[in-house]
């Protein structure tokens, strides 16, 4: 979906949106396509990619904040699509901050020796839940997924240096979708409102994240022992090309050590750092032994980052 597609559904300007995010165009999953369909397809081509087959995964984390429902969890839903074995399987649910949570959950639990194998899925179908009546949000969001394998080795100088996680709750109504939960359960009354859709502070949410992704790379690097100079490759969270801008600027990075696809995507919460991390490595941008920081921002409201040693 261009943003001259959107121009034909609302008031908006392919030249608004490009100048005040930096988006082009998104993509739009089809009807036969819930978030664990996108999900199953990026695990599928993690695991190939891995050469690794199902049997070799002990646990399942899936990131989402747009689950194919309420309960059962879209991680079930994605074990049942890609084996018939049981492997247990949990949703992390941290706003567009999902991934990072899932990386550092998923590491420290292989190495408390607790798993081997994880697989970790980022998978957002953020179209289903958005306002095409709304033109301050319905013009920044996409779907897409992303997967990654983590696997544990003994005396390994690579994988996951050190996370940092972060949530202040008082914040939650700046970026949330009002109604479907416990708190404001469907009735005719929220949809007539329009409340089953997400709704967004952008300028609030914006101050907060060009505060917060500063403090989740610096406090990330200080956990690693690392520093900012060390950095071969930042991967942030695709929310709005100003934000990715204002964090470039404020520590000196060359656009060649950041990654950048929002024009194409727009932002798809939890998928934009696995999706970009994908690209960067097709594109021959990571090679064993660099130092790849992760840094995302989002609802609840949510920050962190993961300090990686790419290895192979
Ligand atoms: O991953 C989740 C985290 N979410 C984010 O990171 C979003 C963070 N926030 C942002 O990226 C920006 O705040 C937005 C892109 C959402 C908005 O950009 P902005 O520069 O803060 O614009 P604004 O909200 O201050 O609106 C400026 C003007 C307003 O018109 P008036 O009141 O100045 O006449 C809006 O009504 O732009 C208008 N506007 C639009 N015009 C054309 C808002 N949306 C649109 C639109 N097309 N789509």
């Amino acid at each position: 979906m261009t943003n001259h597609d959107l121009e034909r559904m609302m008031d908006t300007s392919d030249e608004w949106i490009v100048t005040r995010t930096g988006i082009r165009e998104r993509h739009i999953a089809s009807p036969e396509e819930p978030t664990s369909v996108l999900g199953w397809r990026a695990a599928q081509a993690a695991l190939a990619d891995a050469g690794l087959e199902m049997d070799a995964i002990d646990f399942i984390v899936v990131a989402t904040n747009t689950g194919d429902t309420v309960f059962p969890s879209t991680a079930c839903r994605v074990q049942s699509q890609l084996t018939q074995r049981p492997v247990p399987s949990v949703d992390v649910q941290a706003g567009c901050t999902g991934w990072i949570y899932g990386i550092a959950m998923a590491s420290a639990m292989i190495e408390s020796g607790t798993f081997r194998r994880i697989l970790v899925i980022a998978a957002d179908k953020l179209s289903s839940i958005t306002d095409y009546q709304d033109r301050t949000t319905a013009v920044l969001f996409g779907d897409a997924a992303g997967a990654i394998v983590l696997e544990g080795r003994q005396q390994a100088e690579h994988g996951v240096l050190a996370s940092f996680l972060q949530a202040d709750g008082s914040g939650g109504d700046l970026l949330s979708m009002p109604a479907g939960g416990s708190l404001l359960p469907a009735t005719h009354q929220t949809v007539d409102e329009r409340l089953h859709y997400l709704k967004m502070n952008g300028n609030d949410v914006f101050r907060f994240a060009v505060k917060a992704m500063p403090e989740a790379i610096e406090e990330g690097l200080r956990r690693a022992g690392l520093g900012v100079d060390q950095i071969d490759l930042l991967v942030p969270h695709q929310a709005n090309q100003r934000i990715i801008d204002a964090a470039m600027r404020r520590f000196h990075l060359d656009p060649s050590r950041v990654t950048n696809n929002i024009a194409r995507y727009g932002n798809t919460s939890v998928a934009t750092i696995p999706v970009a991390l994908w690209e960067a490595r097709q594109e021959g941008r990571v090679k064993p032994g660099d130092v790849v920081v992760l840094v995302a921002f989002g609802a609840g409201l949510t920050w962190g980052s993961n300090v990686i040693r790419w290895g192979a």
